[in-house]
């Protein structure tokens, strides 16, 4: 254990962490490399902001690893991080199952390449009896898709009269999401010091905190994540009360 996750308060745990990964392409044209280069690199970070994450007792860590917008990167990127996603989970399945973390995806999965489709569903497959921690990987996710989505089906079970309108409630939409069933995230961490939400998980970030560091994502370590988690701590929650409602 690190001596800055020692610092960390166990009862004091969000239960849910999400991270926008954000500057590999950054980072690796600061080195004079591809931009490719920097996503393999992110790689490590996703592997040691996981094993953190587990370590500290986070219940569901979400990861946007591609968003519906990135389809516009060069067609050469995108084919690069649809391959490196497949090696990835072909080498980390064992790693999840040793830890006993559950692999998750959200997002338009449909639209993923076969072979990008067909090794997630199968990590998810071997994977789903863990019970430590849930790893979500966002692909092909974007609120609004996501929204839209929840729309729809809520407006079919209206028009054939499953429900009425007067039954929609926040519980409800809710349930429609590709988040149904996990907490909202308390925590939204971004590297790479972009200060913007780019269209996640809209809805379940209302009373989230945010935290922005420079780091690149690729820069992103173990000790980093927790910095993330100490400063969280630091801040007092007041889902719109005041701080001496709080206290009594
Ligand atoms: C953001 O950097 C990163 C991504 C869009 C992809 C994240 C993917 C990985 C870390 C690799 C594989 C993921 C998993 C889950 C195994 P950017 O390209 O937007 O950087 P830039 O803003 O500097 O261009």
């Amino acid at each position: 254990m690190s001596e800055l996750m020692k610092n960390i308060d166990e009862s004091r745990l969000p239960s849910h962490v999400a991270v926008i990964m954000d500057g590999n392409g950054r980072w690796a044209k600061n080195l004079g490399k591809p931009r490719v280069f920097g996503h393999k690199n992110g790689v490590q970070s996703v592997r040691e902001t996981t094993e953190a994450a587990a370590e500290i007792g986070i219940d569901y860590l979400t990861l946007y690893a591609f968003s519906t917008e990135n389809w516009r990167r060069p067609r050469l990127e995108v084919n690069a991080l649809m391959t490196l996603l497949v090696e990835t989970l072909r080498k980390e399945i064992k790693t999840l199952n040793k830890n006993d973390i559950k692999l998750n995806a959200i997002g338009d999965l449909s639209y993923l390449p076969k072979k990008t489709h067909d090794s997630l569903l199968q990590g998810i497959e071997n994977t789903s009896n863990n019970k430590r921690m849930t790893l979500t990987l966002a692909l092909n996710y974007s609120s609004r898709w996501e929204l839209t989505h929840a729309m729809k089906e809520i407006s079919e079970d209206i028009a054939s009269s499953r429900i009425s309108p007067a039954d929609i409630d926040e519980a409800m939409i809710n349930n429609k999401l590709s988040t149904s069933g996990m907490p909202d995230p308390e925590l939204l961490i971004r590297t790479s010091g972009e200060l913007r939400i780019s269209n996640f998980l809209l809805w379940q970030i209302a009373y989230s905190e945010l935290y922005f560091t420079d780091k690149y994502w690729p820069e992103f370590t173990k000790d980093e994540f927790c910095k993330a988690i100490i400063d969280y701590q630091k801040r007092e929650r007041r889902f719109g009360k005041t701080s001496e409602q709080l206290k009594t």
